[in-house]
Parts: structure tokens; C-alpha cells; sequence
């Protein structure tokens, strides 16, 4: 840590050696892995990592930026000693935009074409045919939250005829889309919602918004799904609406708590699909060019793309 190069300290979730792989001896900076490394906290200048413990970041007294290797940057902003005077960088990119997609496609088609009937249908070997309750252009699918990656979930979602309506904090002009914007527009928005997906970020305004009088917006037996996190979803008011046939199921990637304790109700559910967060998967090779790009910004003097608004909180 002292040859001149700027420090990286790198906090990574488990899992993620293939990024500390491609980044470690990267000629224009030093990094340092937190947990393996020894290391002057006095010396490091940026940060990269998902969500670091509470109070960690204000122990880096020379920290000029952080880079976020999430898209969500809540995992930051709730730490009440977070750093405010920092600039944030998110990870904006085009493949885990196309991977959330993908898992949101992915699950409407599966919902649409019933298939978790057919499966159970398997489970006892029965030839059980049904009818499709109606065709893929009938069925209205709502987007909660219209950012980078709603737009692209958008698109795909009308490769297979799907209706999209978006909701979002300002009005949207998204081909194909109706778009809806505000408070005062989410009760219309939600009104037309046969499968409700959250992909919001996790901010004061948003935490717990799917709650029961959301809930009690959509249409009976509708589905939502929810990838955005688990803080967005008030979990005892979903079971409510479940297990009171209101809504018809939930397709759940984020959890209030993470990972979901085993003996959580959801696990088995029958009207509950359950993923581990992964709906949006980031790629070790790009989040490496991310990380070499914001380093090489930050030494000579260019702007950030994708600086986290922090009143906003996204
Ligand atoms: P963006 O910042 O690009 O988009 C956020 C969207 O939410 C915008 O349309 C914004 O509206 C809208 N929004 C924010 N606050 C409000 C509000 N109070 N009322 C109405 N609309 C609001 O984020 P991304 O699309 O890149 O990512 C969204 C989230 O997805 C991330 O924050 C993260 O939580 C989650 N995610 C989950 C992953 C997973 O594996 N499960 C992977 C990646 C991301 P406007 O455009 O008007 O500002
Ligand atoms: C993200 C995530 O925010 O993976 O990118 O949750």
C-alpha cells in the first residue's frame, strides 16, 4: 500500500472470488480484499462492495467514492453513519438488466401458461390437460418501478404479447407502455394489474408500499412478484391476502430477511415460488470493467455515470 497507486478496499459478498480474480494485480491500482488482507484503513481511497456493515464505511477516513456492485444501493444509504459527503456510484449494466428481464418473463410465462399445475399435475403422474384461461395479449402486467430495468423487462415482456403499464415517480415514454406516474396514479395502475411486479428501489418513500390497501387494490387473482427487495413487502399482509384467495400467488426473489431462515413460512407455501435472490445475477467481468472504469475516472478527473442521488435514495 505504498506504491503510489490508489487502495481499493474490496468487501465482497460470498461467493465472489471470480471478480477479486480478474481485479487483483490490476496494474493502476492496489486492491485489497477486506478479510484477507492486511491493511491502514487510513489509506484506502475507494470502496467497492454490496453491503457492508453499518459504520464500516466511516472507519475509511481518506475514502474519496464508493462503487457499488449492486444495482440497489439501499445496502449503503440505510447506514445511519453512512458517509453522505461521498459520491456513489451504482452498477448500471446491460446484462444484469437483461438477466432481471429475463427471471420477470421467465415467471409471467410460467404463471401464464400454468405451469406449476403441470408440474404437480407430473408429481402425480397425471395427464391433466387445461385451457388456457385466456391469450398472453389479454394479460396485463404492471411494472412497479420503470428504471433501467424496467424498461428492458418492459420490452421483453411484449416479445410475448403481454399488456405493460408502468408506474414510476415521474411520466414515462416507453413504447407499448402505458405509463402511470405518482401516488395519486397507483390506485388506477393497480386496478389493471393481472400480475403486479416490484422493481423499485428501497427508499423512505418506497419501504413496505406492497401492503394490505395495495393488495387491495388488485384485481382478484392477481399474482406479484417481487424482485426489487425484500423491505419493499410488508410479508404477514401478503400471507393475509394469500391465504384469503385475494391474490392467486407470489413469485418472491427478496426477503425481509436474508437468507430466508429455513423455518419461514414461505419455504412452503403452495401458493409461493421462493428464489434466493438471483433474479439479476452480476456478471464477475463486468463488474470488473466497472470497477477499472470508475478508478480510472476518479484519478483523472471525469465524472461518474450513474451517481446515486442520495436525497432520492436511487
Ligand atoms: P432505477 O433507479 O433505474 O429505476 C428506479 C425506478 O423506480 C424509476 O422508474 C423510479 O421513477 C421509480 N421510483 C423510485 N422511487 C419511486 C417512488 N417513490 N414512486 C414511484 N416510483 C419510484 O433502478 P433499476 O431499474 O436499475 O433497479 C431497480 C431496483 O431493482 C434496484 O434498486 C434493486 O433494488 C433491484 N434489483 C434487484 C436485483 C435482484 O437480483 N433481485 C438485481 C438488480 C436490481 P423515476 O424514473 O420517475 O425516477
Ligand atoms: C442489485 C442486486 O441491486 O443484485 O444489483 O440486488
Amino acid at each position: 500500500m505504498t506504491s503510489g497507486k490508489p487502495n481499493v478496499l474490496f468487501l465482497l459478498p460470498p461467493g465472489w472470488d471470480a471478480l477479486s480474480k480478474s481485479l487483483f494485480g490490476h496494474a493502476a491500482f492496489h486492491s485489497v480484499l477486506h478479510g484477507k488482507d492486511h491493511y491502514a484503513p487510513q489509506q484506502i481511497d475507494y470502496f467497492v462492495g454490496f453491503r457492508p456493515p453499518h459504520g464500516f464505511l466511516k472507519t475509511l477516513p481518506r475514502l474519496k467514492a464508493i462503487f457499488s456492485l449492486g444495482a440497489g444501493v439501499d445496502g449503503f444509504l440505510r447506514d445511519p453513519e453512512f458517509p453522505r459527503h461521498l459520491p456513489v456510484v451504482r452498477f448500471v449494466d446491460e446484462t444484469l438488466q437483461r438477466e432481471m428481464a429475463q427471471y420477470v418473463t421467465m415467471h409471467c410465462l410460467i404463471i401464464h401458461r400454468q405451469q406449476r399445475a403441470f408440474d404437480a399435475a407430473q408429481g402425480e403422474s397425471l395427464w391433466r390437460q387445461r385451457m388456457l384461461a385466456r391469450p398472453s395479449r389479454e394479460v396485463r402486467i404492471g411494472l412497479l418501478g420503470m428504471g433501467d430495468i424496467g424498461a428492458v423487462t418492459a420490452e421483453r415482456l411484449q416479445m410475448f404479447d403481454f399488456q405493460v403499464f408502468g408506474w414510476s415517480r415521474s411520466r414515462k415514454d416507453v413504447p407499448g407502455v402505458t405509463s402511470y406516474a405518482g401516488p395519486q396514479e397507483l390506485p388506477r395502475f393497480l386496478a389493471q394489474c393481472d400480475i403486479m411486479v416490484c422493481m423499485l428501489p428501497l427508499t423512505s418513500e418506497t419501504e413496505g408500499i406492497m401492503d394490505a390497501t395495495l393488495f387491495a387494490g388488485l384485481p382478484k387473482g392477481a399474482w406479484v412478484m417481487n424482485v426489487g427487495r425484500g423491505g419493499h413487502c410488508n410479508e404477514q399482509d401478503l400471507l393475509a391476502a394469500l391465504d384469503s384467495d385475494h391474490l392467486a400467488g407470489a413469485v418472491l426473489d427478496v426477503f425481509q430477511t436474508e437468507p430466508l431462515p429455513a423455518d419461514n413460512v414461505f419455504w412452503h407455501h403452495p401458493k409461493v415460488t421462493v428464489t434466493p435472490h438471483i433474479a439479476g445475477i452480476t456478471d464477475p467481468r463486468n463488474a470488473s470493467a466497472f470497477v477499472v472504469d470508475c478508478v480510472a475516472r476518479a484519478q483523472s478527473g471525469q465524472p461518474f455515470p450513474n451517481v446515486v442521488d442520495l436525497k432520492r435514495g436511487y
